[in-house]
């Protein structure tokens, strides 16, 4: 999501967070389905085609189509593109493309989100890399949804192993707080902010991690279809989203099949 001005965190049951769990399980099926189509040859219109199909399947609603008027059921983020790529029956996968598949369902009232970063073909050792280290600062972010943690924890995670690795955090856009809206309070950034607030974790609160990490500058161009964000540098960049609950032990990951 774009980054914006702050409210409150809303805190969910346990019944609720197994409801989101539902959602979000549809989503990890998509992305699984679709993890397996994407090879040199396929277009970016037929894997969404796909998602919307397994989805609806499950009885469950494509979340993104519609959303403050996103085209598509899916996002395809191809090489330079960091979010919300259209998918399109002009784009063709080729050899070494590096796709990010960004994916939301509604199910039951309760949204689910989540994205992986797959490889097409064989793609170069930088593009494999890129991918590693921002699926690795995903996995070191989720360690730190434990009540009594902070926010800027989860930030601190994703920054610190994607600037090690030398590479830098996307900051225009953010994660963010799920349940019955797919955009709730809190946002949840990949670095630590400079100011404003940081608030504890706690039991109950629901958010969608997403690190967006670039092998070159962090700066961020849209293009004129107003959805596509690319690195202004053109280089790579890699995505991955899991929607994750506080809970009094360990985080609950609820888009991991
Ligand atoms: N995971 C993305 C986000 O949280 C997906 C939104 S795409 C949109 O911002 F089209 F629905 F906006
Ligand atoms: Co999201």
């Amino acid at each position: 999501m774009l980054r914006r001005l702050q409210i409150r965190p809303h805190l969910k049951s346990s019944s609720q967070i197994e409801a989101m769990r539902k959602a979000n399980l549809v989503v990890a099926e998509v992305l699984q389905g679709l993890a397996a189509m994407a090879r040199p040859g396929i277009t970016t219109l037929e894997l969404d085609q796909e998602a919307e199909k397994i989805c609806r399947n499950r009885g469950a609603v494509p979340a993104f189509k519609g959303y403050h008027g996103y085209p598509a059921s899916l996002c395809t983020s191809v090489n330079h593109v960091i979010v919300h790529g259209i998918p399109s029956k002009d784009e063709i996968l080729k050899e070494g493309d590096l796709l990010s598949l960004d994916f939301g369902a509604v199910l039951d009232g309760w949204v689910g989100d989540s994205a992986i970063t797959v490889e097409i073909g064989e793609v170069s050792e930088d593009a494999h890399r890129l991918s590693m280290v921002t699926r690795e600062a995903l996995d070191l972010a989720i360690e730190q949804v434990r009540p009594g943690k902070r926010l800027s924890d989860i930030g601190r995670a994703v920054q610190t192993h994607a600037e090690i690795a030398g590479y830098s955090v996307i900051r225009d856009f953010v994660g963010h707080g799920i349940g019955r809206e797919m955009h709730e309070d809190p946002q949840v950034p990949n670095y630590v902010p400079e100011h404003g607030p940081d608030p504890r974790l706690e039991t109950g609160m629901v958010i969608a991690i997403e690190p967006m990490i670039s092998a070159g500058k962090p700066d961020v161009e849209i293009l004129k279809d107003g959805w596509t964000a690319v690195t202004a540098d053109g280089s790579l960049a890699a995505h991955y989203e899991h929607s994750v609950a506080v809970t009094d032990s360990n985080p609950a990951i609820l888009s991991r099949l």
